[in-house]
């Protein structure tokens, strides 16, 4: 008797789950080797259950507890599988799925899609998504990093809803892991990682689940998606005891500093919104926030031979030499001094053990576009656009980074490759 009880009142609980509406996703976060955190959320609160299934097996998670804002954790999954997942049903469809992370140690090519800027509204936002969506068919990215700025104005949780979640949810949000860095549009221009619906909206893999140090925050953490080391860091956090990123000590820098020494990966990738070097919409020559992160940052890329250090907050696309040494403003920049590569044809770099300098990237382009300040374009740029959208794509395999520029019109506006043997 007692049986048939609970198993009516289960039965209630997702009978109501049944005549609920998604309003927001599903979508996938902390995306690992071995599992995934499916979020959704819907119009009234229900109880939380997900059907998934790899090779006709069906599989079900299920979460009792009545909610608005859903997070299940699917675990036990086999890497680098894709199992197509539905809401509370079995009815699954083709693009709704997630592919887990290569094992960690394999080494197997993996392509990431790093946008910045983007969620304005506006129609270059969409045009950026439609390049990529056009040309990645076929091709599709595995992972998504943000570069901030990802919702406009504020970050305000219905700002998400119309500039991020209505504009991603179908092409992309279903079926491909985020791994998201806030910017001062997130944290509504405060410091304060209290405020921001950005911590709320998203759960990051802070324990080390995905590879890389436990950071236990939110705000920095990293991943290790086959051959590359990702590091998302967070520019507008101001720790308890006063610091930030852009001082170059604090929690978070000795984080990362623990992190980089740990790191076996072939290539390292660091992102974070507010880049140490831009002409664009920003001008790192004068404005604080940059310049700090010019002075008290760059070194530290260099001394842990990070390969990439890619940003946004500049509404342009903007690409360095590989460098080292530049802490000075544009004008002190010396290619006889600053630059460090050995370079085999135009855009083409081969390292040896002692690595190359770090190249700098702005992607702040996603949607929102254009600007420039005395001195654009940088003389430690190889290659700038301000006047047209965009978002970059890498392919990286064991011994081979290749970086894109996709422009909104679906040209090809810039590419380089790095060769590490
Ligand atoms: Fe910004």
């Amino acid at each position: 008797m007692k049986k048939i009880v609970f198993f009516c009142l289960l039965q209630a609980s997702i009978c109501l789950g049944q005549n609920a509406q998604v309003i927001r996703g599903p979508y996938l976060q902390s995306v690992t080797p071995t599992s995934v955190l499916v979020h959704w959320r819907t119009n009234v609160p229900t109880a939380s259950r997900v059907f998934y299934q790899a090779k006709g097996k069906v599989l079900e998670k299920l979460d009792t507890n009545r909610v608005t804002d859903h997070v299940l954790a699917l675990n036990q999954l086999k890497p680098s599988t894709r199992y197509t997942y539905q809401i509370d049903s079995k009815s699954f469809v083709a693009d709704r799925y997630v592919v887990t992370a290569p094992a960690f140690g394999s080494a197997q090519k993996v392509r990431i899609w790093a946008l910045g800027d983007f969620g304005d509204g506006s129609a270059s936002q969409k045009a950026v998504m439609k390049s990529i969506e056009a040309y990645t068919q076929g091709n599709r990215p595995d992972a998504w990093i943000w570069l901030g700025d990802n919702a406009y104005n504020n970050g305000k949780d219905e700002e998400y809803q119309k500039n991020v979640f209505d504009v991603y949810q179908q092409s992309f949000l279903q079926n491909l892991p985020i791994y998201p860095s806030p910017g001062n549009h997130d944290y509504g221009g405060k410091h304060d990682p209290s405020f921001p619906p950005y911590f709320k909206i998203f759960n990051m893999p802070s324990e080390g689940q995905a590879g890389g140090v436990s950071s236990l925050s939110e705000s920095f953490y990293s991943v290790n998606y086959g051959p590359v080391h990702l590091v998302a860091l967070d520019t507008e956090m101001r720790e308890s005891s006063g610091m930030m990123l852009k001082d170059g000590k604090g929690e978070q820098v000795d984080w990362l500093k623990k992190d980089l020494a740990a790191n076996k990966l072939p290539w390292v990738v660091v992102y974070f919104h507010k880049p140490p070097y831009s002409k664009g919409s920003h001008d790192s020559d004068i404005e604080l926030d940059m310049k700090s992160m010019r002075e008290n940052m760059t070194s530290i890329f260099e001394e842990y031979k990070v390969d990439l250090v890619i940003a946004g907050h500049s509404h342009v696309y903007e690409r360095s030499f590989p460098m080292r040494g530049h802490a000075g403003v544009n004008e002190t920049f010396d290619a006889s001094k600053h630059v460090v590569a050995q370079s085999i044809a135009p855009n083409q770099y081969v390292v040896g053990p002692n690595g190359q300098g770090v190249i700098y990237v702005v992607s702040g382009s996603g949607g929102k576009v254009g600007g420039q300040r005395p001195g654009y374009p940088m003389k430690s740029s190889v290659y700038t656009n301000n006047t047209i959208g965009g978002s970059v794509i890498m392919d990286v395999s064991k011994h081979r980074f290749n970086l894109k520029w996709i422009q909104s019109d679906g040209v090809l506006g810039d590419e380089f490759v790095i060769e590490k043997k």
